[in-house]
């Protein structure tokens, strides 16, 4: 596939089919996404596959934690919610994919068990923990480097027909991620990516999220003096 139409075209998956991701087609994946550029080439990232038992115990660690009510444990830096435009962007993809399942906007009941299925991996057969090296935590850069590496993994999992949602819902009880996928101290968790084949009729998976024009994204500077 060329890239501009694996671009266009790919979208957050969010129900899978039960099957695995065979090791050496993560592995493929994963070498594809190492060729992201990193500041000076320090290349801060690492990712730890967890699949079987040790994500079942993730599922089941982070829904205990969010059932009783724990407050979030992150091992990065939050803004807390969204305002502003921010906000209404989040509305808007939100309001897609509660309309496409079916979920009414005052039912709040159904609106927890959707957001459970974040904390659970939205059931996918593999969650990538995506981490960087403890002593790079403050540069920001070393971030920006890790979100490269996460895209190029999604595009080229897109690319062998595996979906994927990147997923921040993963790392609410980061502690439970550390412990099960036995994350090593001189490294700390920035993301879950949950992966896997898309299931068939999922309707979720069909959401086309929009995007604002490119002419309120880009100034152009010069081009015109
Ligand atoms: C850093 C990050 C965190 C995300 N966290 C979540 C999440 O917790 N739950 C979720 O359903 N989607 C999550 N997403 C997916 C976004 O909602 C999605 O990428 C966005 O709505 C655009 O839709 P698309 O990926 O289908 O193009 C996250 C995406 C990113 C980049």
């Amino acid at each position: 596939m060329d890239y501009e139409k694996i671009a266009n075209e790919r979208r957050s998956i969010r129900g899978y089919k039960p099957e695995s991701i065979p090791k050496d087609i993560m592995n493929e994946i994963i070498s594809v996404a190492k060729q992201a550029p990193s500041s000076m080439n320090s290349q801060p990232w690492h990712v730890h596959v967890v699949t079987g038992d040790p994500l079942e115990r993730i599922r089941n660690g982070n829904t205990a934690k969010m059932m009783a009510g724990a407050a979030p444990d992150r091992e990065i830096s939050s803004h807390g919610g969204y305002t502003g435009v921010h906000r209404e962007r989040q509305k808007g993809v939100a309001g897609q994919l509660f309309e496409a399942m079916g979920i009414p906007w005052d039912d709040k009941e159904r609106r927890t068990d959707w957001a459970m299925r974040g904390f659970r991996q939205f059931e996918a057969p593999v969650s990538v923990v995506g981490t960087i090296d403890r002593v790079l935590a403050h540069s920001t850069v070393a971030y920006l480097d890790l979100g490269q590496f996460i895209y190029g993994m999604v595009l080229a999992a897109w690319d062998r027909g595996i979906g994927s949602v990147i997923n921040g819902q993963g790392i609410s009880q980061s502690s439970v991620v550390r412990e099960h996928a036995n994350i090593p101290e001189d490294e700390i968790i920035v993301i879950t990516v949950a992966m896997g084949y898309p299931a068939d009729g999922f309707p979720a998976n069909n959401v086309e999220s929009e995007r604002r024009p490119t002419e309120q994204i880009v100034t152009y500077v010069g081009y015109d003096g």
